[in-house]
C-alpha cells in the first residue's frame, strides 16, 4: 500500500490536479478570479515589464493573468507538482501564451533563478503549503530586482464582522465536505486546518518585512477570508 501524500506537498497536489480548477471555482464561490486580478494589479511594474516569478504556480492561473495584463512580460512559474504544471502548460498553449512562459518543477524555498532576475514575485494560495515560509519569502526577495513588487494571496481565518459566522461555517464545514466530495480525496479537510494554523495578517506582514520586503501592506477580501499582502524590494 502506498503511503498517503504529505498534506500540502506537491505529491498531494499531484493527486488532485485534474479537479483542482473546478474545486477552486466551486469552493471560492467563483471569487478566486477577482482575488487573482487584485494580485496582478499589485504587481504592476513601474517601467517596462520583464519576467515575473510565480511561486507555487500550480495550474498557472496567475501566470496566465500576468501575461494577459502585461504585454511583453514573461513568467517563470515554479511548483513541485508535475501534474499541476502539466495542466498549466496545456492552458498556456491553448491561450497561445506558451512562448512567454516557462513552468519549472521546483521548490519555493530554493528558486531556480539568479539574483534580481524578476520584475515582480507572486505566490497565490501557496505560501501556506511551504514548510519554511521565511526562506521562501527571502528567495522571492533575492530573485526580485530592486524596486520590484511582491504580491502574496492567502486564505485566512475569518475573524471579524457580521458575516464571520457564515464565513467560518463555509471554511470549516462546507469546504472540507465539498472538497472531499468533488476531489474524491479526504485531504481537503487539511485546508481548514492549515488556514486556522496560518499566522494572523499582522504576523504574516511582519514575516514579509523580516524577509527584506519594504512598504508591506495588507488588504482583506471576502470578510477577511482572503488577504493580499503587497510589498516592494528595497532600492539598491
Ligand atoms: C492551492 S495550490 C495554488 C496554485 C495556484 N497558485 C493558484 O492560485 O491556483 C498550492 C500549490 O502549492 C504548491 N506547493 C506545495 N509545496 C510547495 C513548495 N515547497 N514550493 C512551491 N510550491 C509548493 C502545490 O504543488 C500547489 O500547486
Amino acid at each position: 500500500m502506498t503511503a498517503p501524500a504529505r498534506l500540502g506537498t506537491g505529491a498531494m497536489f499531484d493527486g488532485i490536479a485534474r479537479r483542482y480548477d473546478l474545486l477552486n471555482r466551486v469552493i471560492s464561490l467563483g471569487l478566486d478570479r477577482r482575488w487573482r486580478r487584485a494580485l496582478v494589479q499589485a504587481l504592476a511594474p513601474g517601467g517596462r515589464a520583464g519576467a515575473f516569478v510565480d511561486v507555487a504556480t500550480g495550474t498557472a492561473d496567475v501566470a496566465l493573468a500576468l501575461l494577459r495584463a502585461y504585454p511583453g512580460s514573461r513568467v517563470v512559474g515554479v511548483d513541485p507538482s508535475g501534474n499541476m504544471l502539466a495542466i498549466g502548460r496545456t492552458k498556456l498553449a491553448r491561450a497561445g501564451l506558451a512562448g512567454r512562459a516557462a513552468l519549472v518543477q521546483g521548490d519555493g524555498q530554493r528558486l531556480p533563478l539568479p539574483d534580481g532576475a524578476a520584475c515582480g514575485a507572486a505566490i497565490s494560495f501557496g505560501i501556506r503549503n511551504v514548510p519554511d515560509r521565511l526562506a521562501c519569502l527571502r528567495e522571492m526577495r533575492r530573485v526580485t530586482r530592486p524596486g520590484g513588487a511582491l504580491a502574496v494571496l492567502e486564505l485566512g481565518e475569518p475573524r471579524e464582522g457580521l458575516l464571520q459566522p457564515f464565513a467560518r461555517w463555509h471554511v470549516h464545514t462546507v469546504v472540507p465536505r465539498l472538497g472531499a466530495w468533488l476531489s474524491g480525496s479526504r485531504e481537503y479537510r487539511y485546508l481548514a486546518e492549515s488556514i486556522a494554523a496560518f499566522p494572523t495578517p499582522d504576523a504574516f506582514a511582519d514575516l514579509c518585512r523580516e524577509a527584506g520586503w519594504t512598504d508591506v501592506t495588507v488588504r482583506a477580501f471576502s470578510f477577511d477570508a482572503v488577504h493580499l499582502y503587497a510589498g516592494r524590494a528595497p532600492d539598491a
